[in-house]
Parts: structure tokens; sequence; C-alpha cells
């Protein structure tokens, strides 16, 4: 092989590894996450774009009324009254594993809520 060709194929070869992220993402484009939401509801327990990104405040939240307030209803946007509950409220219209558990691991956070909260779908 001349003197060219040999460094032809080292930038080949070198352009072919730099690019690796590229062309694998090429390959398979990351999957964009499709949540089940609850068949016959349209509305969650506060707007939606809040939900998003404060839900995890919001259960606390929620939490402290209950535990140190004695509250235990609220109304929700909807016009019901319904219970300050993590497993009565929210997994009443969602399913853990299937929503809850499939961002969670989607976004890599773990919250630590299910060693005593426990989804009635699949109880220990
Ligand atoms: C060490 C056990 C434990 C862990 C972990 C825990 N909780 Fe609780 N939680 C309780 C207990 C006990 C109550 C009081 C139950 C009651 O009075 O109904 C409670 C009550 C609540 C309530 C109100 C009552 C209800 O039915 O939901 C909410 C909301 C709540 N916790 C949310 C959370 C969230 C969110 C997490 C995770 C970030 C969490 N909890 C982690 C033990 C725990
Ligand atoms: C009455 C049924 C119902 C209850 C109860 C409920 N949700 Fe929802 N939730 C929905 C619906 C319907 C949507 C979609 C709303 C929309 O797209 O406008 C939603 C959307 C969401 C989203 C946004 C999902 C996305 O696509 O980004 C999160 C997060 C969420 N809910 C968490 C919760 C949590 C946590 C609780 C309890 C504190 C809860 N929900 C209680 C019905 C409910
Ligand atoms: C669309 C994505 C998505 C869905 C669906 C979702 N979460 Fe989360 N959750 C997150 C993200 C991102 C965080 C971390 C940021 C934060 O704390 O708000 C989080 C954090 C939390 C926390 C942490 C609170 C704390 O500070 O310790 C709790 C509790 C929680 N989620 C409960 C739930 C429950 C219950 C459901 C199902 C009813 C649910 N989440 C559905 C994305 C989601």
């Amino acid at each position: 092989m001349s003197e060219r060709a040999i460094i032809a194929a080292g930038v080949a070869l070198f352009l072919a590894g730099a690019c690796f992220p590229f062309w694998r993402n090429a390959a398979a484009p990351p999957r964009p996450l499709v949540l089940p939401l609850p068949a016959g509801e349209r509305q969650c327990v506060a707007p939606v774009a809040y939900m998003r990104a404060s839900h995890g405040d919001l259960l606390l939240a929620w939490r402290d009324r209950v535990v140190r307030s004695g509250e235990r209803v609220f109304t929700a946007p909807d016009g019901r009254v319904r219970e300050l509950s993590l497993v009565r409220t929210c997994l009443g219209c969602h399913q853990k594993a299937e929503f809850c558990d499939r961002c969670h691991q989607y976004v890599a956070v773990a919250p630590e809520c299910w060693s005593c909260h426990v989804d009635p779908r699949s109880p220990r």
C-alpha cells in the first residue's frame, strides 16, 4: 500500500470512530416516552404543566397537610372532592408501573415512597 492509501485509511477509520455517537443515534434514535393516561379522565388534580414540573412538591405538600394538619380531602379542578392520598387518589387514576415508574426510569429518578406506600395493583 502506498503511504497515501495508509493515511487515507487511517483518516477514514478515525472519522468513523469519532462519529460513532451520531450514526448510532441515527440508527436508533432515542424513543420518545409515550405514557398511558387514565381512560375517561381529562384533567389531572392540577393544571398539567404544573403537574409535569412540580408533582413531587405537590405530593409532599399533601403529606404535610394530612400528617401535620389532619386534613384529608381537597376539591379537584373538576369540582370533585377527593382524598389527599398518594395511593388512593394518584393511583386511582394512574398506573404506578406503566406511568410513574416508566417516566422515573426514563429521567433516572427514584423517589423513596414505595417502601411504605403500596401499589394496590401489585401489593407485596
Ligand atoms: C417510612 C415510611 C414512609 C415513606 C418512605 C413515605 N411515606 Fe408517606 N406516609 C407514611 C405514613 C405512615 C403516612 C400516614 C398515613 C395516614 O395517616 O394515612 C404517610 C402519609 C402520606 C400522604 C398522605 C396520606 C396518603 O394516603 O397518601 C402522602 C400524600 C404521602 N405520605 C406521600 C409520600 C411521598 C410522596 C413519599 C415519597 C417521597 C412518601 N410519602 C414516603 C409513611 C411513609
Ligand atoms: C382524576 C384522575 C387523575 C388523578 C386523581 C390524578 N391524575 Fe395525573 N393526570 C390525569 C390526566 C387525565 C392527565 C393528562 C392531563 C392533560 O394532558 O391535560 C394527567 C397528567 C399527569 C402528569 C403529566 C404527564 C405528562 O404527560 O407529562 C403527571 C406527572 C401526573 N398526572 C401525576 C399525577 C399525580 C402525582 C397525581 C396525584 C397527586 C395525579 N396525577 C392524580 C388524571 C389524573
Ligand atoms: C412525565 C414524567 C413523570 C411522570 C409521569 C411521573 N413523574 Fe414523578 N418525577 C418526575 C421527575 C422528572 C422528578 C424529579 C424532579 C422533581 O422532583 O420534581 C419526579 C419526582 C417525583 C417525586 C419526588 C419528590 C421528592 O422531592 O422526593 C415523587 C414523590 C414523584 N415524582 C411521584 C410520582 C408519582 C406518584 C407519579 C405517578 C402518579 C409520578 N411521579 C409520575 C417525572 C415524572
